[in-house]
């Protein structure tokens, strides 16, 4: 069986159909520009609700339509109020993250959750869902990194073009956000972010162009934040220069909420609509200041032509406009389907990490009737949807851990639970949206330490987290089996503010260490949407990462500590073993107000501890499985007959692999690339392809990756354009970054 990984023929064959497509709308989108009055066609690149443009019914031109977010469609709200109707019918399919997709790295998963994204968007009466959400994970405290998907720009946009052609599929547009840079939370309106052009083209825009060229995003979100000096909602370079004349891009440019500054900066920038969280529409900068603006000759009602046509133009593309609109999908929501869809994805998006002694699976006699298991930790019972900022999700239901271990182990055996540890209560919960007041955000997290109320506070606290923790210990101490389950929430992973520390909260790092003293084999198992340090790591025998992974965590990961299924999932980031170990540490470049400069340049991730030689605690594209698998018969060829100008696939690398183990499993083949001769400093090595590989015990299969140029070039900001220096290149196969256990040569 042979693996493409999304060949270049078919972007080309899909690009020329949808400009075909395109010529037949444009006559009709002048036509109709010519019938709308000035103030018609303001109303349509503006709020007018939270989520919703303003028709104009006179033609027939629908509102726009827009919902939140990632992980499955929010829940409704008033135009002008962020306080939910608290409808009942707008529970939804609770996707996993972009974290836990990633991990599975799988295109087809991603496919099946954009499909599932797109199906439920449509049949809520959507048009356009804000997602995916495709930033670098440059740090690891970024407090939006659950939404994103990886720190590597190859991995991101094998995942991103399937993801949005799903969506797209039921005639919704994905909108890739956020564009571009927006790699912090910390003074997210404002930071100017400063990245040198390599940089930016080889690791922070290559996700976002392919959405844009090969997925053919209908919509995208310009980031908050400034880039090299200027908004991104008004950045000329990325949105005129990049996006629109070199990627070529007629879809629609949405500002992220909030994100416009200016009439005039925004409308002669190639930014369409501007969204924003306040009530106050007619005052957005593209309604009364932009009708004005324009009947002032400051801004060319040219300018405004071109945003409403790009509006059009989305709107034929979804059907909402023109003769096949009878035909635009209806959608589905809550469907069993759905709902499977979603757990075979939680499936394949829990890392084993360590499995020492086999000590997983739990299974066969370790199981019989009246066998005693203790399950520890807040994070057993707990879910996750309800949070994260404008990632929220009214999930249908959520399985916990807890209920997917009761689910699958039934009545014969003695299932008992204690929290572990305690999460103290929340002063402000309900007191205000906090997206109403999330461009006030900055200020957040700055509370007096000498406040008498905040010390009588952590004494409760302290009292809580003693009795929880003797509580828990005696449990484990009479145990058979004991699982932890703990690691973050969306206090933690969440927008608007990024984590202070890599470490884990409420004192778990010392219940683990006390639970493995009792019992060494304890199970610790992971939740949390973005990288922990674990200082029990070396003692812990048994250790599965598990992202958010949707309404059926609790199900995929009980099916995986009992062994009904085998993990297959891969780190799609690196986990560093100390924050103080992360590039952004050592440059002191992250989580700063006013501006932030990207020294590490192009050293992000793997990129930089391999650089450094810096041994992570878990390497990128690292994850075990509880069967074992050989690569052999490496095989590497260049492909003569076609020219790297035809943009042709042109290196064949060819692999063997085997499960030699005792279980059906999978294994995530990586394909890394190292160019020993160069002009410039290029990383050690780089993603150039990967192909996840379903096999039965004893069964092999010849595997082929295909090497397109973009595996072997660099941006050289001379000539600024991609090039690929002749000379001698490295191709390394393995199972993750710090595991090649394969590697020949190619001279190109
Ligand atoms: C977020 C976006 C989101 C928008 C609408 C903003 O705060 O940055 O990602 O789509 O709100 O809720």
């Amino acid at each position: 069986m042979l693996y493409f990984v999304y060949g270049l023929k078919q972007a080309l064959r899909k690009e020329k159909e949808m400009s075909e497509r395109a010529k037949n709308y444009e006559e009709k989108i002048n036509t109709m520009l010519k019938r709308l009055t000035l103030e018609e066609k303001v109303s349509m690149i503006h709020g007018c609700g939270l989520f919703c443009t303003r028709a104009v019914e006179r033609l027939g031109i629908p509102a726009l339509i827009m919902s939140d977010g990632p992980m499955g469609v929010r829940q409704e709200f008033p135009d002008d109020s962020w306080i939910p109707y608290g409808y009942s019918d707008d529970y939804v399919t609770y996707s996993p993250s972009n974290s836990a997709l990633a991990a599975t790295w799988n295109p087809k998963r991603a496919y099946a959750g954009g499909k599932v994204l797109g199906e439920e968007a449509r049949c809520r009466g959507k048009d356009v869902i804000l997602a995916p959400g495709i930033n670098i994970k440059r740090d690891p405290l970024c407090g939006r990194n659950f939404e994103y998907m990886s720190e590597d720009p190859y991995l991101i946009k094998t995942l991103t073009v399937p993801l949005i052609e799903g969506i797209q599929e039921s005639d919704v547009a994905a909108c890739v956000k956020h564009f571009a840079v927006n790699n912090q939370e910390t003074d997210r309106l404002m930071v100017d972010t400063i990245v040198d052009e390599r940089t930016l083209r080889e690791i922070y825009l290559p996700g976002f162009q392919a959405a844009v060229r090969k997925a053919g995003s209908y919509s995208l979100m310009n980031a908050y934040n400034k880039l090299n000096g200027t908004h991104c909602s008004e950045n000329k370079e990325l949105l005129d220069h990049i996006l629109r004349e070199e990627w070529e891009y007629d879809g629609t440019v949405i500002s992220d909420w909030g994100s416009v500054h200016s009439t005039e900066g925004a409308a002669k920038a190639s930014m369409d609509v501007e969204m924003s969280v306040t009530f106050d529409f007619d005052n957005y900068y593209f309604a009364n200041p932009l009708l004005e603006a324009v009947k002032k000759g400051e801004v060319a009602e040219a300018e405004v032509d071109k945003k409403v046509k790009n509006v059009l133009r989305m709107m034929y593309r979804l059907k909402m406009l023109g003769e096949e609109a009878p035909q635009r999908k209806k959608g589905a929501y809550n469907t069993c389907e759905h709902q499977r869809s979603v757990l075979e994805t939680a499936r394949e998006a829990i890392v084993l990490l360590k499995n020492e002694e086999r000590v997983l699976p739990v299974s066969g006699a370790r199981l019989t009737a009246g066998k005693k298991v203790a399950v520890i930790g807040v994070n057993a019972s707990f879910t996750h949807a309800g949070g994260g900022g404008s990632a929220e999700i009214k999930a249908l239901y959520e399985i916990s851990p807890l209920m997917g271990l009761k689910k699958e182990l039934g009545g014969n055996i003695d299932v008992r639970y204690a929290l572990g540890y305690y999460i103290p209560g929340k002063k402000d919960v309900n007191e205000v949206n906090w997206q109403e007041a999330s461009l006030e955000r900055r200020i957040m997290g700055k509370e007096n330490p000498d406040d008498e109320e905040l010390r009588t506070l952590r004494k409760e606290i302290e009292a809580n987290r003693m009795r929880l923790r003797a509580e828990a210990i005696a449990m484990a101490k009479d145990a058979d089996e004991v699982i932890f389950v703990g690691g973050l929430n969306h206090d933690y992973d969440v927008e608007g503010r990024d984590r202070t520390d890599m470490k884990l909260p409420y004192g778990q790092d010392d219940l683990i260490e006390a639970l493995l003293d009792v019992n060494p084999n304890t199970i610790i198992v992971i939740v949390a949407g973005s990288p922990v340090e674990m200082p029990w790591a070396d003692r812990a025998r048994a250790l599965v990462w598990c992202y958010y992974s949707g309404m059926e965590t609790g199900t995929a990961l009980a099916e995986i500590l009992l062994g009904e299924v085998n993990p297959s999932a891969k780190l799609p980031e690196t986990f560093p073993a100390s924050y103080f170990d992360t590039a952004t540490y050592k440059n002191g470049q992250f989580g700063l107000e006013n501006r932030v400069e990207y020294k590490e340049g192009i050293f992000v991730g793997y990129r930089y501890y391999e650089k450094e030689k810096i041994k992570p605690a878990f390497s990128f594209g690292y994850g075990l499985s509880y069967t074992s698998f050989s690569l052999t018969d490496l095989y590497a060829k260049r492909n003569t007959d076609v020219s790297w100008e035809a943009l042709e696939p042109s290196v064949d690398v060819e692999v063997k692999v085997t499960n030699t183990g005792n279980m059906a499993g999978a294994e995530v083949i990586q394909c890394y690339v190292t160019d020993l001769e160069c002009s410039v400093e290029r990383p050690v090595k780089e993603l150039a392809a990967y192909a996840k590989v379903f096999l039965q015990p004893g069964e092999s299969r010849n595997i082929r990756l295909t090497l397109t140029k973009d595996a072997f070039d660099f941006y050289d900001v001379t000539k600024k354009e991609f090039v690929v220096e002749p000379g001698s290149f490295l191709i390394h196969v393995g199972n993750s970054s710090d595991n090649c256990l394969l590697e020949t040569e190619v001279v190109l």
